[in-house]
């Protein structure tokens, strides 16, 4: 059991820190008691510092309750359908008042982003019912327009000195020899963040007993030792699960972990279900890195790097004896680091796949060679035009616009020839895919014996072991011919990948 569920303060009186904050709540729940009505209750606060357990309090001194996670469900429909309907009608079989818990409302993102807040903006209005939400960032502009009409509580750091009393105390009931410092130590590295104050202690002293100074450097924050091609090769090589976290704590940006990641799962793993599982897991942590930054949370890092990180190596079935050469992604270096940038590249990609039938890897690998054409007006234009380029796109390949004057003329040109020409059609852009298509068809070639060669070692490997296994079983021969042609056909199979 995590000590975090073990240890979840179930009154006020667990709750640590935040006297005062406390004493108002309290407040604000005997009120609603003697049926006078109070404001929605908003708790904003840092990761970790005890929120949701406050609303979990609150919520035992009601009769009914009904929790949701804003972040999971998004649209304004669904939020009304479930909150809506309970907020506007009172509880069927009393009169007491029924508590509404909406956890993390700052963390609804994406296109329903208005549509939430506007009906969370409605709940409050029309509910007769006490409120209680959370959130994580002050600032954050999806709580403008929700703050006003609540009852703010901003909930802060948990103080160093509580958690270390806290973590004594833990210490003491779970039988862990502790040395003070060590204690103190990870009391003041958790920032007040009493969940990861918990789960480092757990996860460095729940087996071992105990936690000495030197136990907090193995799970210290960054390990500059650790470079990229370590960790992703680690991943990718290993399923030892405290080696893959320890990897993974590098001093490195870690979206480009797993760009870098993406980039070599098929080269690793072989089997199709074990790539498709470790892309699933790459768009889990896509998801959480993608969280971290629209709601500025970056404990939501933490989730994206368990997904990208023990989530792809646990995809595969077992380690692949082979040596893989790890490529650092090319396109990668060229565009920059920035999320931005890749964005632009992506989509410059797609746009040229679809229209060129080239894999987007390849779109990319062409960049360059666009750059060099890109110098020239008229080519600029026609490229442009003909790949339905947006001026951010174009900007790209050139620094400057195109100029009106030339697209003024090119556009009259196309006209004039609109009734015989109908696509542009540029040599040069042709010869680059066809190069492109050449180096990509002997690679295949290459890649093709490669597998063929590895299809028969496996095929010989494995009739070796059938015939051993018809010589110890004479009477089941028939019996083990037909799994013999069952497992073949099976083992081609993971082969027309
Ligand atoms: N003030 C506190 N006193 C005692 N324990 C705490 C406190 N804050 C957090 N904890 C511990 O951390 C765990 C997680 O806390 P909780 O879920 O309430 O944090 P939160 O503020 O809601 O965080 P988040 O913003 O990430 O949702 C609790 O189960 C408890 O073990
Ligand atoms: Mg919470």
């Amino acid at each position: 059991m995590r000590w975090t569920d073990k240890y979840r303060p179930k009154a006020f009186k667990d709750i640590i820190g935040n006297g005062k904050q406390k004493k108002e709540i309290e407040a604000w729940v005997e009120n609603w008691k003697n049926d006078i009505p109070q404001e929605c209750l908003l708790l904003i606060g840092p990761a970790g510092t005890g929120k949701t357990s406050i609303a979990h309090i609150i919520a035992s001194n009601f009769s009914e309750f009904i929790e949701l996670n804003a972040s999971d469900k998004r649209s304004y429909d669904i939020i009304m359908n479930t909150v809506g309907e309970s907020a506007t009608t009172q509880s069927l079989f009393s009169n007491e008042r029924k508590l509404i818990i909406l956890d993390e409302v700052d963390g609804i993102h994406g296109n329903d982003d208005r549509g939430g807040t506007r009906a969370i903006g409605k709940i409050i209005k029309t509910s007769h019912h006490p409120m209680v939400m959370t959130a994580n960032d002050f600032y954050s502009k999806r709580l403008t327009s929700i703050k006003p009409k609540c009852k703010v509580i901003k909930i802060n750091k948990v103080h160093t000195n509580s958690i270390n009393a806290l973590l004594k105390k833990i210490c003491k009931e779970e039988g862990v020899i502790a040395d003070p410092v060590a204690i103190k130590e990870l009391a003041k590295r958790s920032n007040g963040d009493m969940r990861s104050a918990l789960n480092t202690l757990q996860v460095i002293a729940d087996d071992s007993k105990k936690l000495e100074l030197s136990d907090l450097d193995t799970v210290s924050q960054k390990d500059n030792t650790n470079n990229i091609f370590d960790s992703v090769r680690r991943v990718l090589k290993s399923k030892s699960i405290d080696k893959i976290k320890k990897s993974m704590m590098l001093d490195e940006d870690p979206t480009l972990v797993m760009e870098y990641l993406a980039e070599n799962i098929p080269r690793e793993y072989e089997k199709p279900e074990e790539i498709k599982k470790a892309y699933e897991m790459i768009s889990e942590a896509d998801l959480y890195f993608g969280r971290a930054r629209s709601s500025r949370n970056y404990t939501y890092w933490r989730y994206a790097t368990d997904f990208m990180g023990i989530g792809v190596a646990l995809s595969k079935e077992e380690t692949y004896k082979k040596f893989t050469r790890l490529t650092g992604s090319m396109a990668f270096a060229l565009m920059g680091r920035t999320r931005g940038k890749r964005a632009l590249r992506d989509r410059i990609a797609e746009k040229m796949s679809k229209k060129l039938h080239v894999s987007n890897s390849v779109a990319i690998s062409m960049f360059p060679e666009l750059e060099i054409m890109f110098e020239n007006d008229e080519l600029a234009y026609e490229i442009a035009s003909y790949l339905d380029f947006d001026d951010d796109e174009i900007k790209r390949f050139r620094n400057r616009k195109i100029p009106k004057k030339v697209i003024k003329k090119m556009e009259k040109r196309k006209l004039e020839e609109k009734a015989k020409t109908k696509v542009f059609k540029e040599s040069s852009l042709n010869v680059a895919i066809e190069n492109k298509d050449k180096t990509e068809k002997t690679s295949q070639i290459e890649k093709n014996t490669e597998s063929e060669n590895l299809k028969k070692d496996k095929k010989k490997k494995y009739s070796v072991k059938s015939e051993n296994e018809n010589k110890n079983n004479n009477q089941k021969n028939t019996e083990n011919k037909d799994k013999k042609e069952k497992k073949e056909t099976a083992q081609k199979s993971l082969f027309n990948f």
